[in-house]
């Protein structure tokens, strides 16, 4: 059985987002399916596997093979309150027992958080790399994941933008992309755990050497700017960088497993009957480094055309 990987929409998006065949993730990969892999992911940032059966174990076996896991410490719910391991993000609406959360509940809310555009755990030091999601059981209709090629986004700045843009370091945390919803409801702990973070705006993709729009929803201010004016660049950038032809939304069937990197895209759930279930889970590769150390290189800005 040998790994292939097609675009998922050749006429409309040949570079971005990929179908893989080949590929069972509930056995152990060989040297040349995790090759291919990497390669997949560094051409297409996104990659779907369709019909994978797996569980926690299996699933986390899998993404280990392909790089050190990060923790769930950006989750909510109190340790004991957890329905999963920490190797493992809770992206579903369900509580420890595998009851739906009320529509009130305080981990609901702030789960909401993920129908805004966001790249994962941009709010922690060492960010993601790639994020792992495997669709157990899903709703009748909706709920929907889009991504964004951020390569692209970069790519399709005019000059004085790139130039303007090129050393920019904002500032990332859940407590920012919460409040764009309304939700304050922070704890003295939660506001320490999540103090904001640096993260360069442009960042350079270590292997393929592209640059990409580093953003988030998480992103509330810029360094050395005004507040006002850093958010509404950055609303501007994320308009920019989730217009339709930049966007793959994935439609889920259940057993879908979909891989993305976040160094190189941004995604957003979308809406679906909260009484319903949705149980998907989610494994995280960390990143190992932070975005300061994946700067591009000082020259490039001054080779733009002035
Ligand atoms: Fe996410």
């Amino acid at each position: 059985m040998s790994l292939t990987i097609v675009p998922v929409d050749p006429a409309n998006r040949p570079f971005f987002a990929g179908l893989v065949s080949g590929c069972d993730v509930s056995q152990p990969l060989s040297p040349d399916a995790v090759a291919a892999i990497h390669a997949g992911m560094d051409r297409f940032a996104v990659l779907v596997f369709r019909d994978q059966r797996i569980d926690d174990a299996q699933q986390i076996a899998f993404s280990r093979s392909l790089g050190p896991l990060e923790q769930a410490t950006g989750d909510i719910a109190a340790p004991e309150d957890r329905r999963l391991s920490m190797d493992i993000n809770d992206i579903s609406n369900l509580d420890k027992d595998e009851r739906v959360l009320a529509r009130d509940d305080r981990r609901r809310l702030f789960g909401l958080g993920n129908q805004l555009w966001h790249s994962d755990s941009s709010f922690k030091p060492v960010p993601a790399k790639y994020s792992i999601l495997s669709a157990r059981r899903i709703p009748a209709g909706g709920g929907n994941t889009e991504f964004a090629d951020m390569r692209a986004a970069y790519d399709a700045l005019d000059d004085d933008m790139k130039r303007e843009i090129h050393d920019l370091i904002c500032l990332h945390s859940q407590l920012f992309s919460r409040a764009i919803l309304g939700f304050t409801d922070f704890t003295e702990a939660e506001r320490e755990k999540w103090a904001p973070v640096r993260q360069r705006l442009v960042r350079r993709h270590p292997s393929t050497g592209r640059l990409s729009l580093y953003l988030a929803s998480h992103a509330g201010a810029i360094e050395g700017w005004p507040v006002p004016e850093a958010r509404a660049l950055l609303r501007d950038l994320t308009e920019h960088a989730t217009q339709r032809q930049l966007v793959y939304a994935h439609v889920w069937r259940q057993h879908d497993l979909v891989m993305w990197d976040n160094r190189a895209t941004m995604h957003r759930a979308r809406r679906y009957d909260h009484a319903e279930v949705r149980d998907m889970r989610r494994t995280t590769l960390t990143n190992e480094v932070s975005s300061l150390d994946e700067a591009p290189h000082p020259l490039e800005a001054i080779r733009l055309p002035a």
